[in-house]
C-alpha cells in the first residue's frame, strides 16, 4: 500500500538527490564552485546521454529525411556577423554600484510607491510569482516606516527597461535596500569571447558557439551536395552551447554551458510553413510523453507578432510546468529564409537549392525546433520525483522516495541482485546474467544489504526493474523475481521474456 506527497520544496529536494547519488555536482566544487556550470555525475551522465540517444534515434535515425551533423564548437566569427549574435545577442543588465551584483534589467521589477496621488519613494524586487504582491508589501513596509499617513495606491510593476531616467536614481537595490546604486540598463552580449592563435588582437577574437543552429546554416550546402537530400529534409545536431547569462538560476535550467538538440527542417518557400510549423510543435509534444513527460504539465506558449523578429513567421513554445513556475523547455521557430539569406549575403557564396520539378532555385525556408538536454533532464526528474509512504504486510509504514522515470531515459534498466551474497551459487547465477544483460543494457549489480533496501536504492534513482536471483531459480525453475519500481509488485519471470520486455520498453 502506498500514499503519494511531494516535498514542501521540491527543487532542494531534487537539488541534495542529484548531488547524493552521483547525478549532478556543482562544477569545481572543490574550489568553491563557478556559478553557471554543473557537472553530471555518473548517474546524471546515463540519463543525459539516454535522452540525447532517445532524441537523436527518434529525430535522425528513425525517419528518412532528417540527417545528423556535427559542426565545430568555434566558428568563423562572420558566421555570428551574419547570424546577428554580434550585434544583437543581449541581454539588458543593470549593475549595483555598491553590491557590485549585475541584474538582468527585465527581470528586475520595481514600482512608484503613491500615497493619496503623490509618489513617496520606490520599491523594487526580482521576478517571481508573486512580484506583486512583494512589491505591495514593500510599499506598505516603506509607507509605515517613514510614518506616512493616507491612502496607499496599488502598485503599478514594471520592469528596469521601462524606467524613465528620473526615476533610476530613486530605484532602491535589491542588494542593498537603499536607492542610487543602480545604473541605467545597458546592453551585454552573451557570447564568450576567445582568441584563436598565439595573437590575442582583435583579428583573432572567435566566439564560443551560444547555439547549434548556425552550424545546420553555414553547412547547408554541403549537406545538399553531399546528403543525397531533397525538399523538405532537415539537419540535425546535438552539442554544447555557451551563454554568459547575467543570471544563471534553476539549477541546471539556466546555466552558462549546456546542451542543445537542434534540427533545421527546410522547406519550399511556397510550402504551408504554418502546418508544418504545427506538425512540428505535435512531434515534440509527442516525443515528450514518449519519454515520460506527463501531458498535465505542458502547455503552449505563442510569442505574440508584435514582439517576434521582422524575419519570424511564428514561434512557439512548449511549456514545462517547473517546481519554480511554468517555463520554456522547447522553441518551435518559423524562421522564414532569414538565416541561410543572411550567409549567402556575408559570405558571398549562394544559398540557393535548386528545384529539379519547377527548374527554379530559390533560398529555403525553415522550421526549428530547438530544445536544451539539460532542461529535458530537470523536467524528468521533476515529473518523476515522488515522495511515498509505504506499509508493509506487517503494518509498518516507511517513506519510500522514487525516480518515475520513462524506461527509455532510466539510467540502470535494471538492478540484478542475488538474495544473499553468502551462497556462491546465487551469486554465480547472479553474476552470470548480469554479464549478458550488459552486453546490451546499463544494469547495476548489488549483492549488500537487506533485498528491501536495495529495492529502495534503486527506486531513488529510478531503476525500472530489479531481478532477484533466489532459491526458487537455482533450485526449481530457474525463473528469477522480477520486481516492478512504480507498483512494487513481483512476479516469476524466466530469463527470454526479461530480455522481451526490456526490448519492447527501452528503445
Ligand atoms: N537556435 C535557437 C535557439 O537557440 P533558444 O530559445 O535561445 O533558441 C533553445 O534556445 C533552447 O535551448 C531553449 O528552449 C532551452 O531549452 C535551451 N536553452 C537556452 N538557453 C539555455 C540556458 N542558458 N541554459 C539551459 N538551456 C538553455
Amino acid at each position: 500500500m502506498s500514499k503519494q506527497s511531494e516535498p514542501a520544496n521540491l527543487m532542494e529536494t531534487l537539488v541534495a538527490l542529484c548531488k547524493r547519488r552521483g547525478f549532478v555536482f556543482p562544477s569545481s566544487e572543490i574550489y568553491g564552485g563557478i556559478n553557471g556550470f554543473f557537472d553530471y555525475g555518473p548517474l546524471g551522465a546515463e540519463l543525459k546521454k539516454n535522452i540525447r540517444d532517445c532524441w537523436w534515434n527518434d529525430m535522425v535515425r528513425r525517419r528518412d529525411d532528417i540527417v545528423g551533423l556535427e559542426s565545430s564548437i568555434i566558428m568563423h566569427p562572420k558566421v555570428w556577423e551574419a547570424s546577428g549574435h554580434v550585434e544583437g545577442f543581449t541581454d539588458p543588465l543593470v549593475d549595483c554600484k555598491v553590491s557590485k551584483q549585475r541584474y538582468r534589467a527585465d527581470q528586475l521589477f520595481f514600482a512608484p510607491v503613491v500615497v493619496d496621488g503623490k509618489t513617496v519613494g520606490y520599491v523594487s524586487a526580482l521576478e517571481g510569482d508573486a512580484i506583486e504582491a512583494e512589491l505591495q508589501a514593500a510599499a506598505e513596509t516603506l509607507k509605515r516606516k517613514r510614518g506616512i499617513q493616507g491612502a496607499l495606491a496599488t502598485v503599478q510593476p514594471r520592469d528596469m527597461t521601462q524606467a524613465k531616467s528620473d526615476e533610476i536614481a530613486l530605484i532602491p537595490s535589491p542588494a542593498t535596500g537603499e536607492p542610487g546604486s543602480l545604473t541605467p540598463p545597458r546592453s551585454f552580449n552573451m557570447m564568450f569571447q576567445t582568441n584563436v592563435g598565439a595573437m590575442t588582437d582583435a583579428s583573432s577574437v572567435a566566439y564560443l558557439r551560444p547555439e547549434t543552429a548556425q552550424g545546420m546554416f553555414a553547412d547547408f550546402k554541403n549537406v545538399v551536395d553531399t546528403g543525397r537530400v531533397r525538399l523538405p529534409f532537415g539537419i540535425a545536431q546535438i552539442g554544447k552551447s555557451f551563454r554568459n547569462e547575467i543570471t544563471p538560476r534553476n539549477f541546471i535550467f539556466r546555466s552558462r554551458e549546456f546542451e542543445q538538440m537542434e534540427m533545421e527542417y527546410f522547406i519550399h518557400e511556397d510550402a504551408d510553413w504554418a502546418k508544418c510549423h504545427r506538425e512540428w510543435i505535435d512531434w515534440c509534444k509527442d516525443w515528450l510523453l514518449s519519454i515520460g513527460l506527463p501531458e498535465s504539465h505542458l502547455s503552449e506558449y505563442n510569442h505574440p507578432k508584435e514582439k517576434l523578429a521582422f524575419y519570424s513567421k511564428g514561434t512557439t513554445d512548449i511549456m514545462f510546468k517547473y517546481p519554480f513556475g511554468v517555463q520554456e523547455l522547447w522553441g518551435v521557430a518559423a524562421r522564414g529564409n532569414y538565416d541561410l539569406s543572411q550567409h549567402a549575403k556575408c559570405s558571398g557564396k549562394p544559398m540557393e537549392y535548386f528545384d529539379e520539378a519547377t527548374k527554379r532555385k530559390f533560398v529555403p525556408h525553415v522550421i526549428e525546433p530547438a530544445v536544451g538536454v539539460d532542461r529535458i533532464f530537470l523536467a524528468v526528474l521533476c515529473a518523476g520525483y515522488a515522495e511515498e509512504e509505504v506499509t508493509d504486510e506487517k503494518g509498518n509504514t516507511e517513506k519510500r522516495v522514487v525516480l518515475r522515470l520513462s524506461p527509455r531515459v532510466a539510467p540502470v534498466k535494471v538492478a540484478v541482485l542475488p538474495l544473499l551474497k553468502n551462497k556462491p551459487e546465487l551469486v554465480a547465477r547472479a553474476e552470470e546474467i548480469h554479464r549478458r544483460l550488459k552486453r546490451k543494457y546499463a544494469v547495476f549489480y548489488d549483492e549488500g544489504g537487506a533485498i528491501g533496501r536495495r529495492y529502495r536504492r534503486q527506486d531513488e534513482i529510478g531503476t525500472p526493474w530489479c531481478v532477484t536471483i533466489d532459491f526458487e531459480t537455482i533450485e526449481k525453475d530457474g525463473t528469477f523475481t522480477l520486481r516492478e519500481r512504480d507498483s512494487m509488485a513481483q512476479r516469476r519471470i524466466r530469463e527470454e521474456e526479461l530480455f522481451a520486455l526490456l526490448e519492447e520498453k527501452v528503445f
